[in-house]
């Protein structure tokens, strides 16, 4: 069946200033961060239903960017962490019994329909998906007194992305589990679906499926599509 997709949307963008407003609802080349994250999902012809979990001070700025998704898009007020943002999400997802879901940062909005399906396609009963790269930098953990503690071998270590991939009702427990439990701190579902013993499978990501943290990456997002130089 139609696979269902969670995107989290519901931070603050500290790190990428607040001057113009919550990072998901800038604009990049002429259309916001979040409508381009939606429509990459909304134009995959795999996928069903799709929850946005967005900051309650933000759903007039998502109503707006979203104007144009329809009924297919349900909005769900988002948490105080990106986990249980995620997790409420989910909640809001399970009665319509979906057998998988997609987790997806709002803050990526150049996700393609190739790692979307690879990740659909590693998807089973028993396994969850995660589109990853491998780490191409040296890698140094720091000691308290700022030198250099160790370098780690950057041997089969890689850079998760999202959509992660999971089928739901394991992957729900597996939130629900860890609410109850009150670990909050998880910083991706593929870390809570280990935590609750479910394999994730590791597929290529892409590199252009960069997350908008900075300032400066939403500027170079919107100069990339625009053409613009500075
Ligand atoms: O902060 P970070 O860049 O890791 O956030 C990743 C994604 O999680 C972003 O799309 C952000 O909006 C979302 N998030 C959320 N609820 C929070 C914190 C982050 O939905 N409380």
């Amino acid at each position: 069946g139609p696979v269902a997709v969670v995107i989290v949307a519901a931070g603050r963008g500290e790190r990428a200033g607040q001057s113009d407003g919550p990072k998901q609802y800038r604009s990049i080349g002429g259309r916001t961060v979040i409508a381009r994250t939606l429509d990459a999902f909304l134009a995959h012809p795999d996928i069903g239903p799709i929850v946005v979990a967005v900051h309650a001070d933000d759903e007039a700025l998502f109503r707006a960017a979203a104007l144009d998704a329809g009924d297919r898009v349900m909005v769900v007020h988002g948490g105080a962490t990106r986990q249980d943002s995620t997790r409420l999400g989910l909640l809001a997802l399970k009665e319509k019994s979906p057998g998988a879901v997609l987790i997806h940062d709002g803050a990526r909005p150049f996700v393609d329909a190739e790692t979307i399906d690879r990740v659909i396609l590693a998807i089973d009963a028993g396994h969850g998906a995660v589109p990853a790269l491998p780490v191409s930098d040296t890698l140094k953990k720091e000691a308290p007194d700022g030198t250099v503690s160790e370098t780690v071998p950057r041997a089969g270590l890689h850079a998760a992305q999202t959509p992660q991939g999971f089928p739901f009702g394991p992957i729900f427990a597996a939130h629900q589990k860890a609410f109850e439990a009150g670990v909050a701190d998880f910083t991706d579902d593929a870390a809570i679906a280990e935590s609750a013993g479910i394999p994730v499978r590791i597929v290529p990501g892409s590199p252009d499926n960069l997350k908008l943290t900075w300032a400066r990456d939403i500027a170079m997002a919107d100069q990339r599509l625009t053409g613009s130089r500075t």
